[in-house]
C-alpha cells in the first residue's frame, strides 16, 4: 500500500505499460477507462486526484477540471495539445505539460517519407507490382521532387526538422508562420495564401486549434496549382478536408500525403477512393524508440512536479513561475 501522502494520479487513454509501471512505483494510480461507471468513479476518486497522465488527443476541459478540484498538473503524451483547454488550466493554476523535441526527428523523417511516397507514388507502384501488372508494362512515370518549391506551414520544432532534411534534397524552401524567424535563410511569407502562390508543394506542420482551423482552404489549395502536392503531418483540422477532397477530385491539385485527418480514426471514403492520395493512420511519432522517449518525458514531468522541482516541459500557456 502506498503511504497516505502518495499523490493520486488519474490515467486517461494512457495505456503504455512502461508509463503506467513507472508511475505506479511512485503514485497511487487510477484508470478512468477501467471504471464501469465513469461518473461514479469520478465522484469517488476525483476529489483526491492531483495529477493527470493523458494520451494524445484526449479532450481535457473545464467540465473535467470541475470534477478534479485538487488537480495540479496535466501531463499529456504528445507535442500537440489542441484538445486540452490550456487557457482554462492556466486560469485554475493547473500546469499542462507535453512532450516536445523528443519526437521532432521521427515526425520529420516520416514527413519526408510521405512527401516522396506521394510524389513518386511509392505505395501505388508497390500495389502495381503485387497485382502482377509489371509483366504487362512499366509503371507510369510520376511527378518529381526535382525543381519543386516547397512551402512549410509552421516553422516550429518539427517544421524546422523538416526544412533541415529538405536542404539535403536541393529544393527551394519557404515558410509561413505567425512571425518571421531571424535565424533561418528560408523565404518568409506573411500570409499562407502568399506562400501557396509561391510554391507547388505545401507541408503542414502547424499546431491544431482554433487559430489554424481550416486555414488550408480552397483558395490556398488552388494557389498551389495543378501540380500541387499537400503533405500533412500535423493535425487534420488545419486543412479544410472537404475542400481538399474537391480539389483532388477536380484536379485543382495533383496529390496529397496525409498522416492526420479531421475526424480520426474516420477517414473519408472519398480520400480512400482517390488514386493520388497516400494515407497513413497517424503514425508520425509511432516508432518504439520515439514513443518510449515520449513516455519517459511524460513521467519525468510528473516526477519532477511532485518532487517540487516544477514541470520539465510545460506548454507556453501555463508557464512555471515557481509558485502555484
Ligand atoms: C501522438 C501527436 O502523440 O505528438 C503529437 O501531437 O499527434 C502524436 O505524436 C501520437 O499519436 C500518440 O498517440
Amino acid at each position: 500500500m502506498p503511504p497516505a501522502e502518495t499523490p493520486d494520479i488519474l490515467l486517461i487513454r494512457q495505456t503504455r505499460p512502461d508509463v503506467a509501471g513507472r508511475l505506479a512505483e511512485r503514485f497511487r494510480l487510477h484508470r478512468l477507462e477501467e471504471a464501469p461507471n465513469r461518473e461514479a468513479f469520478l465522484d469517488a476518486v476525483g476529489p483526491r486526484i492531483r495529477g493527470l497522465a493523458v494520451g494524445a488527443m484526449c479532450p481535457i476541459d473545464a467540465r473535467l477540471f470541475d470534477r478534479l478540484p485538487q488537480l495540479e498538473i496535466v501531463a499529456s503524451f504528445g507535442v500537440g495539445y489542441d484538445t486540452i483547454d490550456a487557457g482554462e488550466a492556466h486560469r485554475r493554476g493547473i500546469v499542462v505539460t507535453h512532450t516536445p523535441d523528443v519526437l521532432s526527428d521521427e515526425v520529420a523523417d516520416l514527413a519526408l517519407g510521405l512527401l516522396l511516397a506521394t510524389l513518386r507514388q511509392i505505395p501505388q507502384a508497390d500495389r502495381y507490382l503485387r497485382a502482377g501488372r509489371w509483366r504487362e508494362g512499366s509503371f507510369p512515370l510520376t511527378t518529381s521532387l526535382r525543381e519543386r518549391r516547397v512551402g512549410i506551414l509552421g516553422l516550429g520544432r518539427i517544421g524546422r526538422a523538416i526544412a533541415q532534411r529538405l536542404e539535403g534534397f536541393g529544393v527551394r524552401i519557404a515558410y509561413h508562420g505567425r512571425t518571421p524567424q531571424a535565424d533561418v535563410a528560408y523565404t518568409y511569407h506573411d500570409s499562407l495564401l502568399g506562400l501557396a502562390q509561391a510554391v507547388d508543394t505545401l507541408i503542414v506542420a502547424a499546431p491544431g486549434g482554433p487559430g489554424t482551423n481550416g486555414i488550408v482552404d480552397a483558395g490556398v489549395l488552388a494557389a498551389l496549382g495543378p501540380d500541387g502536392i499537400v503533405v500533412n503531418i500535423a493535425r487534420g483540422s488545419v486543412i479544410d478536408e472537404a475542400a481538399l477532397i474537391a480539389a483532388l477530385q477536380a484536379g485543382t491539385i495533383l496529390g496529397a500525403g496525409l498522416d492526420v485527418f479531421a475526424n480520426e480514426p474516420q477517414v473519408p471514403q472519398a480520400l480512400i477512393d482517390l488514386d493520388r492520395t497516400v494515407l497513413l493512420p497517424h503514425v508520425g511519432s509511432g516508432s518504439h524508440h520515439t514513443r518510449a522517449a515520449m513516455g519517459r518525458l511524460l513521467t519525468d514531468n510528473l516526477f519532477s512536479w511532485f518532487d517540487g522541482k516544477g514541470p520539465v516541459t510545460p506548454v507556453p500557456e501555463t508557464p512555471w513561475t515557481g509558485q502555484r
